[in-house]
């Protein structure tokens, strides 16, 4: 039984002492005013509180398994060791059944990228805002046009090319001629220490 169900049994157990203490108290109040109306109010209003925590009770084991477990939060994340990439070499890791290319840069790859001006791209975005280090571009190997996966070192501007319909990316992974709308996408991921990255 997960942590979740256990709080919510405690809180419908709760309720209904609440529940069961005011139904004496306002009975015994009732008894001694003699209102009736009063009762029968109180019998309808009690009787749908009941009928919500009941229902309450009956849905939540099934919204509760639609949350994933450990195992399926597990999957949703890649550590990748990064330790034996040259520089100037790449890897692509699957994720999420996608795969994602992580290149080591070499100088001449960052320099070259971070000094192209926006005005020349389609989807503008500086190469600093594509990296959380300059030397490890770590994106979604997956064409933006209709989801082919690009060719590395390739294309007219030699970063990665899709010969699916012709898109051509820079060093940056940014789209710079062909059909493909936006740049190589970037998911989310962190640098758990320097020779490994978490992807996801
Ligand atoms: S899928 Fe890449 S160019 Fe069409």
């Amino acid at each position: 039984m997960s942590s979740s169900y256990l709080i919510l049994t405690t809180i419908i157990i709760f309720l209904l002492i609440f529940l069961y203490i005011s139904w004496i108290f306002i009975s015994n109040e009732i008894e001694n005013k003699k209102e009736t109306g009063e009762r029968r109010d109180f019998l309808y209003t009690a009787s749908y509180a009941l009928g919500a925590v009941g229902l309450g009770a009956a849905v939540w084991p099934l919204v509760d398994q639609m949350n994933p477990d450990a195992s399926v939060k597990a999957l949703s994340t890649t550590e990748v060791d990064i330790s034996n990439i040259d520089v100037g070499k790449s890897i692509t890791v699957l994720w999420r059944g996608k795969p994602v290319f992580i290149r080591r840069r070499t100088q001449e790859e960052i320099i070259e990228s971070q000094n192209t001006k926006l005005t020349e791209l389609k989807d503008p975005q500086k190469d600093q805002d594509r990296v959380k280090k300059p030397e490890w571009l770590v994106m979604l190997g997956v064409c933006t046009h209709l989801g082919c996966v690009p060719l590395g070192g390739k294309g007219d501007y030699k970063g990665w090319f899709c010969p699916c319909h012709g898109s051509h990316y820079d060093k940056s992974g940014r789209i710079r001629k062909g059909p493909a709308p936006t740049n190589l996408p970037i998911p989310k991921y962190e640098f758990v220490d320097n020779n490994t990255i978490k992807i996801g």
